[in-house]
């Protein structure tokens, strides 16, 4: 149950590199825009988080204030990205640069809530 619950987090880190690994794509591309496969790191990491945020296995103490926010920061970024993306599709140019950056700053600030709280 302990490995499970490592290889959950293990996959829950693949959401979070993923999700942010495109971010910097697009930041150091210099192309600004929200992509799908900033949906599929966002979907990882919200159905592997949902899994964590489960007390399993027996005896194990869970942070739920912190994880209640970074649920909240979560759906705001989802809000970002979807937004963002069905802008790009109806103008056919980079989402505003203020919304971009809002994006990695958010992504960067839950993993820090993470680690660090
Ligand atoms: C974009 C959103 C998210 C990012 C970037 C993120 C990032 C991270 C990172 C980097 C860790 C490893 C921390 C460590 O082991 O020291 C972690 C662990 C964890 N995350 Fe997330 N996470 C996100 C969303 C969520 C959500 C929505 C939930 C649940 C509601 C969640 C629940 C957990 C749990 C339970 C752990 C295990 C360690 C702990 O209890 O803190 N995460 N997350």
């Amino acid at each position: 149950m302990e490995l499970l619950r490592d290889v959950v987090v293990l996959v829950h880190l693949v959401g979070f590199a993923t999700l942010f690994g495109a971010w910097i794509t697009e930041l150091v591309s210099r192309r600004f825009r929200v992509s799908r496969v900033m949906d599929y790191g966002l979907l990882v990491s919200l159905l592997s988080g949902l899994a964590l945020a489960a007390p399993w296995p027996a005896g194990i103490e869970l942070n739920y204030p912190k994880l209640g926010i970074k649920l909240v920061l979560l759906v705001i970024i989802g809000g970002l990205i979807g937004t963002g993306g069905a802008r790009q599709k109806r103008t056919g140019r980079a989402v505003p640069r203020a919304m971009f950056y809002a994006v990695g700053v958010l992504v960067l600030i839950t993993a820090g809530i993470a680690v660090l709280w």
